[in-house]
Formats: C-alpha cells, structure tokens, sequence
C-alpha cells in the first residue's frame, strides 16, 4: 500500500476531489472496490497499455473486464466512429451498418436474426422478457454466471438447497424464488429437476462461468442442457459476452451449439457502449405472432439509444476489421502464454493453485484442481490475498481484472507484456512462500 500511494499522488488529490461531488469519489459505486486507498485516475489508453495521472504505465490485462478486449482506441474504429460521428449519432432510425453488422453476427453465430441494445444487460433483460411472452410461463433458470444487472440473475443456494438472494443484491423488486430456479454448472440432472416444475421461461448461461473464477463446462454438458430445454419447452439462452474470448463465434460456434437465443455486448462496439441478441425464425416468428403493432412503448423492449448509428460504425468496424479470425489466433497464443507462465511459477513454488484457460482469456484460482461448479469456485476465492496480489501486480505496473485473478489478451498485446507479467507474477510467488 505504501509504494502505491507513494506512485499515485495525483490520482489521491483528484479521489479527495472527486468525493465531493461522487458518492465514494467515483463515477460508479463498484469503481471504489479496487484494492488500493482510491482507483487509479487515467489519463490515457493506447492499444493494451494505459498511463495514469501521475505518469505510471500499464499492462492492462483487465481490458476493462472486456469492454476493450480489441485494444483500447483501436484505430478502424476509431477511424469508423470519428467519420460516423459528424454523420449523425442517432435519430431513431436506422442506418445501412445495421444491415452489414447482421449479416456478420449471423457467421459468426449461427443465429438470423440480430437486436440491438444499449448494453449487454439489456440484452439479457430482453431476452428473458421474449422467453416469458413466447412460455407465458415465469421462471428463469440459472446458476452464478453474472449477466449484468439483470434483476432474476442475482440468486444462488442456501445450505438447504432453496433459492435466495445473493450477498448484496440491493432493492430486489421481489423475493428470487418468484423469479428464478437456480442450478449449479455441470449438474445435468439438477438442471432435469428444475426443469420438470413446467414452469421454466428460459434457461439463461455463459457457456463457461467466467464471474466467479472460470468454471467449464464438462463433456456433454452444454449440449446436454439444449436437449433438456427442447424437452421441457423452456428457452435456451446463451449469453457469450465473455466467453467470445475463445473465438470469434464464441464457445456457441466452437462447440456447434444451437441456442434460441444469444446475447452479447462489451467488446463488439470496441469500447463504445452497445448489445446486441441473435434469434432463431422460430423465436422471431412466435414473437411476432404475439405483439401487436399498435402497442408502443410498454413492452419492456428497447431503449431509446439502442441500435444508434454510432455504436453501429463501431460494431461494424470492430467486428470486420480488429475482432479478426487473424487476430484471434494471435490472442489466443498469448492467452496460453499467459496462463503457461502462471502454471510454471505454482507448480514451481508448489501453491495449491489452478490455472483455467478459455482461450484469450485466463485466470487462476485458490485450489488444487478445476472447479466444477461455482459453488466450488466461490469457495475458492480468498479476498485478503486477491486484493494483496493486485495491488502488488498495480505497483508492478500491471492491472488484472478486478475481483478474481483473470487476464484477457488483445489484438495489441504482445509478448513481452505476457513475459512481464511473468517475471512479476514468478517474483510475487517467491516471497510470498518465503513469508
Ligand atoms: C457474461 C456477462 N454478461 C453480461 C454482462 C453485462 O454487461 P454490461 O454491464 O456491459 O451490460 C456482463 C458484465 O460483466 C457479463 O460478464
């Protein structure tokens, strides 16, 4: 902490600053959660580096939790936004981009049909509101994954196996077992069970965890949990925000997986805020069967920025010109570099740790081995020593993803930025078997 604040004394008088007109002296409240006295103030970011305030350069492996996996400013959108934005920013109507940015989803995805919305959130929050109308049945199944600010995600287990609210979740409209069923990952014949009530809208899943640590899917798992929605008649949903990190369709692509819907936001506008949900015609067609044109504005759908023309240069862009087939297979290589290096400095200082990869994307965690569900994984976390690990890596220079040790590649970080953290992440072992 010492050599931190020693590093930061800018960003420490612009925190003083701020909280005189930011509850907690930030922007938003989970901006006050890095370890650390204050959050670093930046002053610029440039493919996967950032500098602060006071001048320090970094290794930004965290990539804004992937709202800049493609870099930051990357500059085909850049160059898209910068020539949109004098073109006009949004009117409620669409323009030509919403065409081609469609056409791009449907490769990658496998789905037809494309929505656009605000955020990832809103994506999520939409589907589940189609799924409802299409069931006209109310419940939503799910596990730990996070998908944003979405009302009937924030639920998990008790010890007597009943859903209840998670930790935290302010101001819920209703108790969580009204809304949501909640199934651990991996657990195909609790996923049968809670199916069986008949009462399942959707099924809503990343198809790894990537929230609570990374947690994988075993054999069979995914296409198991498709096989038991047709079943029962609940609505698959597949939410590839994070997990797009093993290629450019995402684990839906890489595994042949058939959701009735996906969603995904973040790292598709390359920094600039949009969502988007791709559809079957089946889904389409039973939507549109059920709403009625003369109905407008309380559907629960839509957002009055969604599908502006800005995030649309931007998507277009980030998806045909840096979230390249390319350009995956190079943050890829990194990523295994990465966690290659990590496993090297455990099994070296014989930490009981593990190492799971999901393609540009790693992370390690408190235990000896894989966790299958993220019950276990949550199990495996250890605040005091993740907080002491990130902010020792922040003095080193490098920023991992906050609330679990994850590292995501970009199509701008190179090797050398891999072999630092390295070199730091070996040196911090060392001393910390040597306390
Ligand atoms: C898997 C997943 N889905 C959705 C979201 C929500 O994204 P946003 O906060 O950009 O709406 C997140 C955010 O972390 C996420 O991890």
């Amino acid at each position: 902490m010492e050599r931190f604040l020693s590093r930061t004394p800018k960003s420490a008088a612009l925190f003083e600053k701020a909280k005189e007109v930011m509850p907690g002296g930030v922007p938003m409240s989970w901006m006050s959660k890095w370890p650390g006295k204050y959050p670093l103030f930046v002053q610029s970011a440039s493919g996967a580096h950032f500098i602060d305030v006071d001048g320090n350069e970094y290794i930004d492996l965290c990539l804004g939790d992937t709202g800049s996996m493609t870099g930051h400013s990357p500059k085909p959108t850049v160059d898209a936004i910068s020539k949109q934005l004098s073109k006009g920013m949004t009117a409620m109507l669409p323009t030509d981009d919403a065409l081609e940015v469609s056409k791009e989803l449907a490769r990658r995805f496998h789905l037809p049909l494309w929505q656009f919305t605000v955020s990832a959130t809103d994506a999520n929050r939409h589907v589940i509101r189609y799924a409802r109308l299409i069931t006209g049945r109310q419940k939503i199944v799910i596990d730990r994954c996070y998908h944003g600010s979405v009302d009937e995600s924030f639920a998990t287990l008790d010890s007597s196996g009943a859903t209840i609210s998670r930790e935290g979740n302010i101001g819920a409209p209703v108790l969580l077992d009204l809304t949501t069923r909640v199934v651990e990952f991996n657990d195909l014949s609790g996923m049968e069970e809670a199916l069986k009530f008949g009462d399942v809208a959707a099924i809503l899943m990343e198809p790894a965890m990537t929230n609570v640590g990374i947690v994988l899917p075993e054999e069979g798992y995914l296409s198991g949990v498709g096989e038991l929605a047709r079943k029962f008649g609940a609505i698959w949903i597949i939410d590839e925000t994070h997990t797009i990190s093993v290629g450019p369709g995402g684990m839906s692509a890489q595994l042949g997986l058939k959701p009735d819907f996906l969603t995904i936001g973040k790292a598709i506008g390359g920094g600039i805020p949009t969502g988007t949900f791709g559809m079957s015609y089946e889904m389409a067609s039973q939507i549109a069967r059920k709403i009625e044109r003369e109905v407008i504005d309380t559907g629960g759908i839509g957002g009055t920025l969604a599908g502006n023309a800005l995030s649309l240069a931007a998507m277009k862009a980030t998806l045909t010109q840096v979230l390249t087939d390319e350009n995956f297979i190079k943050m890829i290589e990194l990523g295994n570099l990465w966690c290659d290096g990590v496993e090297v400095a455990i099994n070296e200082f014989k930490l009981p740790w593990h190492v799971n990869r999901l393609g540009a994307r790693g992370e390690y965690l408190f235990q000896r081995s894989a966790p299958k569900t993220g019950g276990e994984a949550a199990k495996a976390g250890d605040f005091e020593l993740e907080q002491y690990i990130h902010l020792r890596l922040l003095n080193d220079g490098i920023l991992l993803t906050p609330f679990h040790n994850m590292a995501l590649m970009s199509p701008y970080t190179c090797k050398s930025d891999v072999d630092a953290h390295t070199a730091a992440f070996r040196a911090m072992c060392q001393e910390l078997v040597s306390v």
